[in-house]
């Protein structure tokens, strides 16, 4: 592993996925970030999921659980060895057609490329290290696996220009001071400007300190 990404994607052991859902999905969604779960996160992610599927930084595999009447082609993609055990076996063997440990921050395989009618990357972008700048590869990357309609959709917790509670500043300071998330000066504008670089049509809505974005019509 790159020890950039290393940082990001090292925490998640078997352990820690137990629980994942607990602390992140439901503690720190509700009452750091102030974004619920179930009544944002997860209806944007069954609204934009398409048949053929890939998702980006699969942590436990929650989102894809939910939406098991939408898709039986998954490709699940992330750095993180267990993340990938623990995603493919709450999902179901049957739905996943292809698991890939593969660090987001390097090219796809050809093989993966223009394929996809839609993309996910929830809670990913806020763990990669670096600004949004250094973090647009990433979304350049995610936008090579999309078919020409596809559509990338994602969430990503925002650390500039927005109003954090005692909680959620807290839990930034310590994320980003043990590099679990990288995200201090990321903003909803810098967000904008690099999904603008790679897709003609982007909608991004704030929820709480999350940014719940949408992006169409690769360029
Ligand atoms: C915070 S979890 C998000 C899990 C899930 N998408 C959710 O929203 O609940 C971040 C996931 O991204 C993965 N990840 C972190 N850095 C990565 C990288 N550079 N390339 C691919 N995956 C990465 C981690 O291993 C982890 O599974």
């Amino acid at each position: 592993m790159d020890r950039r990404s290393e940082k990001g994607a090292g925490i998640y052991t078997p352990f820690i996925l137990k629980l994942y859902d607990m602390w992140v999905l439901n503690i720190s969604n509700n009452y750091a970030w102030r974004c619920n779960t179930d009544k944002i996160l997860l209806p944007h992610f069954q609204q934009n999921m398409a048949k053929n599927h890939l998702d980006i930084g699969v942590g436990t595999g929650y989102y894809l659980a939910k939406a098991n009447d939408i898709s039986d082609t998954i490709t699940l993609l992330d750095l993180n060895p267990n993340s990938l055990a623990a995603a493919k076996k709450r999902i179901g063997v049957h739905r996943v057609k292809h698991v890939l440990q593969h660090d987001i921050f390097t090219p796809l395989p050809e093989e993966e490329k223009g394929k996809y009618d839609s993309v996910s990357m929830y809670y990913l972008l806020h763990c990669l290290q670096g600004n949004m700048q250094e973090k647009a590869s990433a979304i350049e990357h995610a936008s090579h696996a999309l078919s020409d309609k596809g559509t990338l959709h994602g969430a990503t917790i925002l650390g500039s220009g927005v109003e954090h509670n005692s909680f959620g500043r807290y839990l930034m300071n310590l994320y980003n001071k043990k590099g679990i998330f990288s995200n201090k000066y990321d903003s909803l504008n810098d967000l904008k400007n690099v999904l603008c670089r790679y897709f003609e049509q982007v909608n991004i809505q704030q929820h709480g300190v999350v940014a719940v974005f949408t992006a169409t019509e690769k360029k």
